[in-house]
């Protein structure tokens, strides 16, 4: 890794009024957590149609097992990394004002971070779809498939965003919010491909900010709104940057 890049973008972190970060599925790689796209990632092993909320209602016998298996039976063992323990202490440092993740892993919060907006939910809520009941999953018995609901015996799915379902309203506010008031954008591990959370990078580079990617491969922001690539996994330079940002 280009060392001057690093001190570039550390002092840009430092120096920034209001620093935000935008992160998808790969900041949580390192975590254990397959992304959705690329090399080794659920898309190449699971049909995505298992998460669009239509196919999901008509076919809950079929969706509900998979959705288990990927994200019940192997996210809950999963532990934060380096890169969401360094935007953590940032946050706690006044480095950081705030996280817009597409990730629905609970990950940032566990490392720390307590201003988290969740783009596309959080998988550890299960919610019914007629009642509206919400509970925590790891309360729920999840070896009797559909699951439905206790109260009203309607269909229950994950609290976390289904393709064709409308992004959480204050989520979706406050992450435009926090994008048109940064002066430094880091966009770690997202593929920018899925709208409308794509938008959000693109919402802090119009309003001015200094765009910093790290991802080891190239998006659909590199060639166009980011300004510093550090090319790389996220927690790998995220342990590189750690002593550039904190340094006296
Ligand atoms: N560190 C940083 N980035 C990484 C790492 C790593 N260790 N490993 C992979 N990546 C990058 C990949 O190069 C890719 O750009 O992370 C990205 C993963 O892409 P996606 O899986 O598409 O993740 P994301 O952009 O968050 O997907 C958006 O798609 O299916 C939906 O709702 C789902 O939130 C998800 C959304």
């Amino acid at each position: 890794m280009d060392k001057t890049k690093l001190e570039e973008a550390a002092s840009l972190i430092k120096e920034a009024k209001n620093c935000m970060a935008f992160t998808g599925a790969g900041v949580s790689v390192e975590s254990g957590i397959p992304p959705f796209r690329g090399e080794n990632s659920l898309w190449e092993r699971y049909d995505p149609v298992i998460l669009d909320l239509k196919y999901f209602q008509q076919y809950p016998e079929e969706s509900w097992p998979v959705i288990r298996e990927i994200f019940y039976d192997f996210y809950g063992k999963a532990q934060p990394n380096k890169a969401h323990q360094v935007l953590a202490r940032m946050e706690q440092e006044g480095l950081l004002t705030c996280v817009v993740t597409q990730n629905i892993d609970n990950l940032h919060q566990v490392a720390g971070s307590k201003v988290v907006h969740e783009f596309h939910g959080n998988l550890h809520y299960l919610v019914c779809m007629d009642c509206g009941f919400r509970q925590s999953a790891p309360e729920v018995d999840l070896s009797v498939l559909p699951l439905l609901c206790k109260h009203c015996r309607g269909l229950v799915k994950p609290d976390f965003i289904f393709f064709g379902e409308q992004i959480p309203e204050k989520a979706y506010a406050d992450s435009l919010t926090a994008a048109r008031k940064a002066d430094v954008c880091l966009v770690m591990g997202s593929t920018g491909e899925v709208m409308p959370a794509a938008m959000i990078p693109r919402e802090a580079h119009r309003h001015g900010a200094a765009m910093i990617e790290i991802n080891p491969e190239l998006s659909h922001f590199t060639g166009d709104i980011t300004h510093i690539h550090l090319r790389g996994k996220a927690g790998e330079l995220m342990s590189l940057l750690e002593p550039l940002i904190f340094a006296e």
